[in-house]
């Protein structure tokens, strides 16, 4: 055998003992079925990829982007919470995805994910070893199941983006720790935004308060500006990197998003459905997210209630 080759050999051994350490009890998360597409009411303005979006979306008149940031963001939140309150064992995450839909329409809004890039629901649900992006289907929720839920509505022209990672029933102490380092990660993160501040520290504090419990950082996915586009620049990294450069101003929007991983950072093989994203080594996965403006004096959290505190 060549030098190449018992290298590789290693690499494989290595990623199948990290996986059994990781998934022992637990049963890979699995594509159920899709329930028929849902439907947005025509009186419910959408965003320009909806396929029946009018030719023309108007722009928003920039002295009201914050305040339209704020109303889609703050919505964002209210359905979060109320899939929060839903989640249970046996709720299958396709219940999830339509209290989600129907949320965002009583609002005046459009789910964001709704046929965005192709994607054929209105909310990502991410269970266990899924990163993100994970489409509704009529999988049940387990006793000991995380599961992610990441909401985006579009109302007055602008996208409110945020998620959480929940509790299904009974959560293992070594889950219980992924998602509250999770969560602190994200306001670490948070807590270095101001004007004059450079992205990367954004980044920098995230990898360092995930790295120091021992999780993974994953590299794949990014948060990303947010306003009238869905994902736009800049995109934002959960890890260091010095060339992440860009100084931030007042007025910026945009998401930190970070995805940890109990065990190795990488990303396994994207499911044939196009979207769904696991861990390489099957450990579990957990994210938060808000969607940030930049103020004069430091920031503004779009996706928290009036009266919430930070670290929410
Ligand atoms: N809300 C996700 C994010 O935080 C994006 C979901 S895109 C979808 O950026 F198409 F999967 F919905
Ligand atoms: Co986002
Ligand atoms: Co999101």
């Amino acid at each position: 055998m060549g030098k190449r080759q018992e290298k590789e050999k290693r690499a494989r051994r290595r990623v199948a003992s990290e996986r059994r350490e990781h998934t022992t009890r637990r049963a890979p998360v699995r594509a159920g079925r899709l329930s028929p597409d849902r439907s947005v009411p025509a009186s419910i303005p959408r965003p320009y990829y909806a396929p029946d979006a009018p030719p023309f979306v108007p722009a928003v008149p920039p002295d009201e982007l914050a305040d339209r940031m704020r109303a889609a963001g703050c919505a964002g939140r209210e359905i979060l919470l109320e899939l929060e309150d839903a989640v249970a064992v046996g709720m299958t995450t396709d219940e999830l995805d339509r209290i989600c839909h129907e949320a965002c329409i009583a609002r005046g809004g459009y789910p964001s994910p709704l046929h965005y890039k192709g994607f054929p629901k209105s909310l990502c649900t991410s269970v266990n070893e899924v990163i993100c992006h994970g489409i509704p289907d009529d999988r049940a929720l387990a006793d000991g199941d995380i599961v992610n839920c990441d909401v985006t509505i579009y109302l007055h022209g602008v996208h409110g983006d945020c998620n959480a990672t929940f509790f299904v029933g009974d959560v293992d102490d070594e889950g219980r720790r992924l998602v509250q380092v999770t969560k602190e990660a994200l306001w670490k993160g948070i807590d270095q935004v101001r004007p004059g501040a450079r992205l990367y520290e954004v980044g920098r504090a995230i990898q360092e308060h995930a790295q120091a419990a021992g999780f993974g950082v994953v590299r794949s996915f990014v948060g990303h500006g947010v306003g009238e586009e869905f994902h736009t620049a800049p995109a934002v990294l959960h890890y260091y990197d010095p060339s992440a450069d860009l100084v931030l101003t007042p007025g910026l929007t945009f998401t930190i998003e970070p995805m940890i991983n109990e065990g190795s950072w990488e990303l396994g093989r994207i499911w044939p459905d196009g979207w769904t994203a696991p861990t390489r080594d099957g450990s579990r996965s957990a994210q938060f997210e808000h969607s940030l403006l930049v103020t004069a004096t430091g920031v503004e959290v779009l996706t928290l209630l009036p009266g919430e505190p930070h670290g929410s």
